[in-house]
């Protein structure tokens, strides 16, 4: 019996939006790991993303393995779809239990070279995404008796590397969850952060290419993470193995923040 049986799980951003690693038949995200994990634990999933096709393609990986999920269109930088994807989830699977707030992107530099465009796209598709979805799903699943969400930050929330938005987007995450948290605790609906660190996963692939050798070396185990190992810490916080865990940070880095 998997750890999310009879849960109904929303992944945001559960598509994934880059080049397949090599040997991989379809390309590996956390988001879309994560969706999978969550269906192999047992969980009806529900696969949002801004592309549909991309977002498909997770539903036809889940169900090759005989899990259960379904596909909806939803850009998280507009309110109605996000709303649209709970609807969504709700009209298919009876409920809603879970919630994975996965979609971040990356753009803008250093303080003095992003635009303020850039910071309000930001500020709308990282943060702003994540609070709107967390207002709507909450009150779905004080009505299914309890849930948990996970909101899918990174390390920097907590170091530096002059992504000013990025990071600014990031650790206000943190502010976030645990806000929300407080609120969600008399509902009995736990919310928790992941904190990934350098991650082969399709976001990096597609942006930065292959970084394997390059950032090995700085990683106390002295390899990047892999996005299945995202999705199973993701599982575990939101799974009854974390009944406890609540308004918590879980960084997943390999050691690298405490080097
Ligand atoms: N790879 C790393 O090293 C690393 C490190 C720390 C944190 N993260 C975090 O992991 C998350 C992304 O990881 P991934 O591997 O799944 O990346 P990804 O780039 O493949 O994104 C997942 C999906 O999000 C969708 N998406 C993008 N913008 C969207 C929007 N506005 N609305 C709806 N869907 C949208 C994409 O279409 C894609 O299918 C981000 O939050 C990122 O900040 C990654």
């Amino acid at each position: 019996m998997g750890r999310l049986e009879n849960q109904v799980a929303l992944i945001m951003g559960g598509g994934a939006d880059g080049p397949p690693n090599t040997g991989e038949k379809v390309a590996i995200g956390n988001g879309r790991a994560t969706a999978i994990v969550c269906a192999r634990e047992g969980a009806r999933v529900m696969v949002a993303d801004k592309s549909l096709a991309l977002a498909e393609e997770t539903v036809a990986a889940i169900r090759a393995e005989e899990g259960r999920a379904q596909a909806v269109a939803a850009d998280v930088s507009d309110e109605a779809q996000i709303r649209g994807a709970i609807d969504a989830t709700v009209r298919a699977f009876g409920a809603l239990h879970l919630l994975v707030n996965n979609v971040g992107i990356g753009i803008g530099g250093n303080v003095l070279k992003t635009t303020t465009e850039q910071f309000d796209r930001m500020l709308q598709v990282n943060l702003r995404s994540h609070f709107l979805a967390i207002r709507y799903a909450m009150p779905e699943m004080e009505k299914a008796g309890g849930g948990a969400i996970v909101n899918v930050s990174s390390l920097a929330a907590l170091r530096s590397n002059s992504m000013v938005a990025y990071e600014a987007t990031k650790a206000a995450l943190l502010g976030l969850s645990r806000s929300a948290a407080m609120t969600g605790a008399r509902y009995k609906v736990r919310v928790n952060t992941i904190l990934p660190g350098l991650i082969n996963s399709t976001m990096v692939r597609r942006e930065i290419g292959d970084r394997e050798a390059q950032v090995a070396p700085r990683i106390p185990m002295r390899r990047q993470g892999t996005p299945w190992e995202i999705a199973k810490a993701v599982a575990f916080l939101l799974s009854d193995d974390a009944s406890y865990v609540t308004a918590t940070e879980l960084i997943v880095d390999g050691g690298l923040s405490a080097r």
